[in-house]
């Protein structure tokens, strides 16, 4: 297990510390698959900030999302907006770097079709290569129940091996897009960020696979970090 961190600032200022010396050391492009959620909001604030926000590459870094919920981009609840607000609005990152999955004027299964075709684009090829994995880093939250991205428990998706993207429609919750563990998967380095002891004992279930969640079925062909604050991991 990672270091525990205090509490979610401290988690927020090692996360950033951990993904900009990746990004420092990465020779060429970077991509990134950002979390949405609120608890990676403290990291991207403090990416956007000294010290950091002078020592990310950004000309180099693409940026890309893990899930995105199928809402307008200034819906409240996009984590586009939310990630635009905290960080991506606030740096010089140029605007073709940014790859925000597409939410509008066309079906949520045309838009997961659309970005798998944009990671493609980027990756510049159809297959995945453990050799040449398509992120460099992953970051992943972690719901109450064992979701990460939005792989959602008793979902099909979780059967996705073939696709890159695909939408669904969680119980209760607004129709989404998520990346499939096999893009998700495809990556140098995979951190979880778990803040709150509201996630201690989903925390716990998915560290010992006591349960089989989405989370704990998460197997980065690069390595895998879990961050957590004391309160998550009690
Ligand atoms: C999202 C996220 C989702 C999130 C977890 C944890 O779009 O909501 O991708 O997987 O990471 O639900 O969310 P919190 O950080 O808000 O607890």
């Amino acid at each position: 297990m990672d270091p525990v961190l205090a509490d979610a600032p401290a988690l927020a200022a090692h996360v950033a510390e951990w993904m900009t010396d990746i990004l420092e050391a990465r020779p060429g492009p970077a991509a990134v698959a950002l979390s949405g959620g609120s608890t990676p909001k403290l990291l991207y604030g403090m990416l956007a900030a000294p010290p950091f926000v002078d020592r990310v590459p950004w000309d180099r870094v693409h940026w890309f999302w893990g899930d995105e919920r199928f809402v307008p981009q200034d819906d409240e609840r996009s984590n586009y907006r939310m990630t635009a607000e905290a960080m991506l609005g606030r740096v010089n990152a140029p605007p073709g770097n940014i790859h925000p999955v597409p939410t509008e004027g066309m079906s949520a299964e045309e838009a997961a079709a659309r970005y798998q075709i944009t990671l493609q684009a980027y990756h510049g090829g159809q297959t995945l290569d453990p050799l040449r994995p398509l992120f460099d880093i992953v970051l992943l939250g972690l719901g109450t129940n064992g979701h990460t991205a939005s792989l959602f428990p008793d979902t099909p998706v979780l059967k996705e091996r073939t696709a890159w993207a695909a939408a669904v429609t969680p119980k209760g919750e607004p129709t989404r897009i998520t990346l499939t563990y096999p893009a998700l998967e495809s990556c140098r380095h995979a951190a979880f960020l778990v803040a709150g002891a509201d996630k201690r004992d989903v925390l716990a279930q998915v560290r010992t696979s006591a349960v089989d969640l989405p989370a704990a079925r998460y197997r980065p062909t690069g390595e895998l970090h879990w961050f957590a604050d004391q309160a998550a991991a009690g």
